[in-house]
């Protein structure tokens, strides 16, 4: 096989999350750009970077014509398998009604009954839309099945579209269990997890009230382990609660929303060593709770990503760019934060490596943007600023 180099040329500002005199570059650095830069792809990889003066020559030529080039997003939270839609709930909330985890029981209503061809159908459309607006690399959760039978066909759907599928049979109880948690409980750590584990990376709960209490949470996260699987929680985000303390405790890699915090929270985050503190600017957005406060987590020292939750209840977005531009905005990220929360923290948040930056030996997922730097991402929002992506060195975007 022959193998194509393509270089990259004339780039206004590329975004590396490396730093600049790094060789190679084993893992996403801080947030690191180059000016009038350039980049070259081989074998599907980053092969070198630097400023363009420099660049050495390549089998295939692009000109970036000044455009900004980040690292491809890194969306580390999103429910994608479902049927239906809840466009009336959330008009009804914009109404004056508050969001409560009570709408997640119509969607597991639409989605067992939906075909696995629907299903598949949507979760394609929706991973379209998710590499168009400039995602490389997404997680999926499963949720909205809750039976053994559906948790599995879930699992199993969105193994086909990402490698970061993540088990949450620990979604909500379901009616029919409504009078029997610990029954369901049982069947989420026993045959629910053993149909699933094999299609999943990840095992998550959503603690909260209403949802799973903690010892029902840490057991879920436990089971999930002994199957093989690596904890991230739902924490936190309808109020305050033990979320954060049980991923903490549980060696999770994130803790998602993390809306509702005590000092107690963020200095668990701060000294866990590894797990992430996920913000999901969209969904305060779309629910009009109050957003993280992100500049108290950052000024502790816990590591941030931020990511869509994309799903049909608490946020119905898919698009990275309106996180960061949320992030910055709303929870007063600087634009460096936040793109860096949005790629390279995604990467922290999915304990990979290969992601979120473009060192030399990086996967090569590449984001050009319409616009000479990654500020316009927040300075021109709700504009369709992703110009062209690569996946793997493979371009997909249009121009
Ligand atoms: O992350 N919090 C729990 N799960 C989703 C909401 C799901 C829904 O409302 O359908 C979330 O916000
Ligand atoms: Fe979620």
């Amino acid at each position: 096989m022959t193998r194509v180099s393509v270089l990259i040329t004339n780039i206004g500002e590329l975004v590396t999350n490396a730093p600049q005199d790094a060789v190679s570059v084993a893992s996403p650095g801080p947030f690191c750009a180059v000016n009038d830069a350039a980049l070259v792809i081989e074998d599907g990889l980053v092969a070198w970077v630097g400023p363009a003066a420099q660049a050495p020559a390549a089998d295939e030529l692009t000109d970036a014509a000044g455009r900004a080039v980040l690292p491809g997003f890194v969306d580390s939270h999103a429910h994608l398998v479902f049927a239906g839609e809840r466009g009336a709930e959330f008009a009804a909330r914009m109404a004056g009604l508050p969001y409560s985890a009570g709408g997640i029981r119509s969607t597991v209503a639409a989605t067992r009954a939906a075909s696995d061809g629907q299903l598949r159908a949507g979760l394609a459309r929706l991973a379209a839309e998710l590499a168009a607006q400039g995602t490389t690399t997404f997680e999926c959760k499963s949720g909205y099945g809750l039976t053994v039978a559906d948790e599995a066909r879930s699992v199993a759907l969105a193994a086909e579209v990402t490698p970061e599928v993540t088990y949450l049979g620990a979604h909500v109880v379901p009616a029919e269990y409504e009078s029997d948690v610990a029954g369901y409980l049982d069947l989420v750590c026993g045959p629910m997890l053993a149909a699933c584990a094999p299609f999943a990376r990840w095992v998550d709960v959503f603690c909260e009230r209403g949802a799973f209490g903690a010892d029902e949470a840490a057991a879920v996260l436990a089971a999930g382990e002994a199957a093989g699987l690596v904890p991230r929680v739902h924490a936190n985000q309808l109020g305050p609660g033990p979320g954060v303390q049980v991923a903490v405790q549980a060696g999770a890699a994130s803790a998602d929303h993390c809306t509702y915090l005590t000092d107690a929270d963020v200095d668990a985050l701060a000294s866990s060593g590894g797990t992430v503190a996920t913000l999901l600017p969209g969904v305060e957005f779309s629910t009009r709770q109050p957003y993280p406060d992100a500049r108290r987590l950052l000024e502790a020292g816990v590591t941030v990503a931020i990511a869509t939750d994309c799903n049909p209840g608490s946020c119905f977005s898919s698009s990275m760019p309106l996180c960061i531009a949320l992030a910055v905005r709303e929870m007063r990220m600087t634009t460096q934060e936040a793109v860096w929360a949005a790629t390279a923290g995604g990467a922290h948040a999915l304990r990979r490596t290969d992601v979120g930056h473009l060192g030399v030996g990086a996967r090569a997922d590449l984001v050009m943007l319409d616009g000479p730097t990654h500020a316009y991402l927040a300075y021109r929002p709700g504009v369709p600023l992703v110009a062209r992506v690569w996946q793997g060195g493979v371009a997909l975007g249009r121009e």
